[in-house]
């Protein structure tokens, strides 16, 4: 039997040239080193440029994505751009990418789930794939979180950091059985019961200001342990392979303790967690993509390799994505 998977064909990054040391954050907000190491795995983050846009960063992904699958931006038909700092309130900052790599047909649009931005753009473009509403898609995942920090206060303004990634998803004819190549299994999850535990306190329909972003940590910390290993697991059910299997993971970078947490609920070594928060901080929707393409330059990945991809963000939203190189 025939039929339609999502392969991704390549992957880019783009990170903003000024980085930021833990040593500079203590420059501003009473922290440490040690502190920001301790608690989070984090020592730099990159931050942009005045005038750096998401969608500058985005597009830079997206066309080294592009040229290392030798693919033309004109037979791109699907932009998805997973953000949550827009360059405007709208149109979609994927609109814009759209304009700067010279496409204009097919459909691009933004999505909105925070750090589990990725996940969610990477099934919604799954599923438009290979429903056959399009053949070729750029999956971004693009922040400049910078613009929306508190940088008084210390609980929040460390974690963060900016940059984008992006992969080319091709739908192609594949077997229908797990040997396949492409997007075995995907789930997306979100309970708005947890809305006031990780938001921005602002918004256009509200205060008609930007924000700034409010966090409880601890209760953060407390759910995503739980929220993100139910969601693979639920994945492996879906295909029937064992954790052990997948030959790699590209989580969400939001915290050491988290991923440290995850693989010792699932039983995962930890050399098969590419792991970037120390470089980057989380970077929200940027960071799976930012993580992949790390562990494509540093050809950890190869054709045939299981990859699970997983986030929590905001909302609460959670997903996970299975896929075969
Ligand atoms: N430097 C020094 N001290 C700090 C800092 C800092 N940057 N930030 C907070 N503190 C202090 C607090 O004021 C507090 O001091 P007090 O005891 O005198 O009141 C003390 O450190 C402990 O604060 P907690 O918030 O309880 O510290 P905790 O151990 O929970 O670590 C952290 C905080 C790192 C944010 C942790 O809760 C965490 O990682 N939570 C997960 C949240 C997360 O990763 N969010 C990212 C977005 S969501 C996602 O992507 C999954």
């Amino acid at each position: 039997m025939t039929v339609i998977r999502s392969v991704v064909r390549s992957v880019g990054a783009a990170l903003p040239k000024r980085r930021m040391t833990n040593a500079d954050m203590a420059a501003l907000v009473d922290t440490t080193d040690d502190w920001i190491v301790e608690r989070t795995g984090i020592r730099a983050r990159h931050i942009a440029a005045d005038n750096e846009l998401t969608s500058d960063l985005g597009a830079a992904a997206a066309k080294q994505a592009l040229v290392r699958a030798g693919v033309d931006p004109l037979d791109i038909d699907l932009i998805i751009c997973a953000t949550s700092t827009p360059d405007r309130t709208f149109p979609a900052t994927a609109v814009r990418i759209q304009h700067m790599l010279g496409v204009s047909k097919g459909a691009a649009f933004d999505i909105q789930a925070v750090c589990s931005g990725f996940v969610y753009a990477m099934t919604i473009a799954d599923s438009l794939l290979r429903s056959g509403q399009a053949t070729r898609a750029l999956v971004i995942g693009a922040e400049t979180f910078s613009r929306i920090l508190d940088w008084t206060d210390r609980s929040t303004c460390v974690l963060f950091g900016d940059g984008a990634g992006a992969v080319v998803l091709e739908a192609m004819p594949q077997h229908g059985g797990l040997s396949d190549r492409g997007v075995l299994s995907a789930k997306i999850r979100s309970d708005g019961r947890y809305e006031d535990l990780l938001y921005v306190d602002g918004g256009p329909g509200s205060t008609k200001t930007v924000g700034h972003l409010r966090m409880n940590g601890r209760e953060v910390f407390r759910h995503a342990v739980q929220k993100i290993s139910g969601v693979m697991e639920e994945t492996l059910v879906a295909t029937g392979f064992a954790a052990d299997e997948i030959d790699l993971y590209i989580p969400h970078q939001a915290n050491r303790r988290i991923l440290d947490g995850v693989a010792r609920k699932l039983g995962v070594s930890p050399d098969k967690i590419v792991m970037t928060l120390d470089q980057h901080g989380n970077t929200s929707a940027a960071s799976i993509p930012l993580a992949l393409n790390v562990a494509f330059e540093q050809h950890r990945i190869h054709e045939g390799n299981l990859i699970m991809m997983e986030a929590m963000g905001g909302g609460f939203t959670w997903g996970a994505v299975l896929l075969r190189w």
